[in-house]
């Protein structure tokens, strides 16, 4: 790493600060919130790096000039939750050439594996499936009207969680009758819903699959809106385990959430170092997910960490 500066602050192990360039997707949601966090607590000066953060709002162009931006600066890592899956191998070609390491936080590329360290993250597609299997259970006996609230276009989680749940529900009575971004925002989940209820009226949507807990809660005011009951008359599951959705879920409003750990700060910062010592590491990294009943959620809302 050759353009580590002297280490002022001192720890961290090493005698010299790594400087990390971070490209984040943006602030959309509770968990990333928690993510940027997480990453914010990890990466200090006191266990040795210097960050430089950048939240491109999600916007993929802003987020590979941001990379293109830790490149020239010279740093000596740089750290990316890929806003979507595809069209980073330019960028991280450039990388490569500058020999500057690349790790991949949370989402991941459409990339070839040589062109990054590694990844570390949550296994979209099997959150993706758990909440497939729990409506399969639930709905998968009967008529059921589903509508799904999709993550960002083109993004890892989105099209994993789909993926994963299409596979869990195939050959049940589950109907998808509508399908739309929300972008995982909260505000992106309701303006869909309040469409989906304008279109099928809330007696006409049994099931609500969002991507994420935040779209879930823009839902939940949509269909109170409507005059509908969240969790009664429209039931809904979603993925993350924020504290919102834990609450909504402890409220009976949502009925199933399917957790996504947020807090991979140590865990990247962890692979940057060794990365850069030339130790040997896992191209792949998961972190553990759990998933919440109502009853589940009331046990341990209180001692959750996000
Ligand atoms: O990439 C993880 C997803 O991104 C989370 O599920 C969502 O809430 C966030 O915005």
């Amino acid at each position: 790493c050759g353009n580590s500066s002297d280490d002022a602050a001192g720890g961290g192990g090493g005698d010299k600060t790594i400087k990390v360039g971070f490209a984040q997707t943006g602030s959309e949601s509770g968990w990333r919130s928690a993510n940027t966090e997480s990453m914010k607590k990890a990466f200090t000066k006191d266990k040795g790096f210097d960050l430089v953060f950048n939240a491109a709002d999600n916007d993929p162009a802003a987020q590979i000039a941001a990379v293109r931006s830790f490149i020239s600066q010279g740093v000596d890592a740089i750290v990316i939750a890929p806003i979507v899956s595809d069209g980073w191998d330019d960028v991280l070609n450039e990388a490569k050439t500058a020999k500057i390491p690349v790790v991949l936080e949370d989402r991941t590329t459409s990339s070839a594996d040589d062109l990054y360290a590694s990844w570390v993250g949550d296994d979209f597609k099997k959150e993706g499936e758990t909440a497939g299997k729990w409506a399969a259970e639930q709905y998968g006996g009967k008529a059921t009207n589903m509508v799904v609230l999709e993550g960002t276009t083109g993004s890892a989680p989105a099209n994993d969680r789909a993926a994963g749940f299409g596979d869990a529900v195939k050959g049940t009575q589950i109907k998808t009758i509508a399908s739309q971004t929300g972008d995982f925002t909260r505000d992106g989940g309701k303006k869909v819903m309040e469409g989906f209820l304008q279109k099928y009226g809330v007696k006409g949507i049994n099931l609500v699959f969002a991507h994420n807990d935040d779209m879930a809660l823009g839902a939940i005011e949509a269909i109170e809106a409507a005059g509908g009951k969240p969790g009664t008359d429209i039931n809904i599951v979603s993925i993350d385990g924020v504290h919102d959705g834990m609450q909504a879920l402890v409220d009976g409003k949502i009925n199933y959430i399917v957790e996504c750990n947020p807090l991979l700060g140590d865990q990247a910062a962890d692979l940057v170092k060794k990365v850069l010592a030339g130790t040997t590491v896992e191209k792949k990294n998961f972190a553990t997910d759990g998933a919440f009943t109502q009853e589940q959620a009331k046990a341990v809302i209180a001692t959750r960490a996000y």
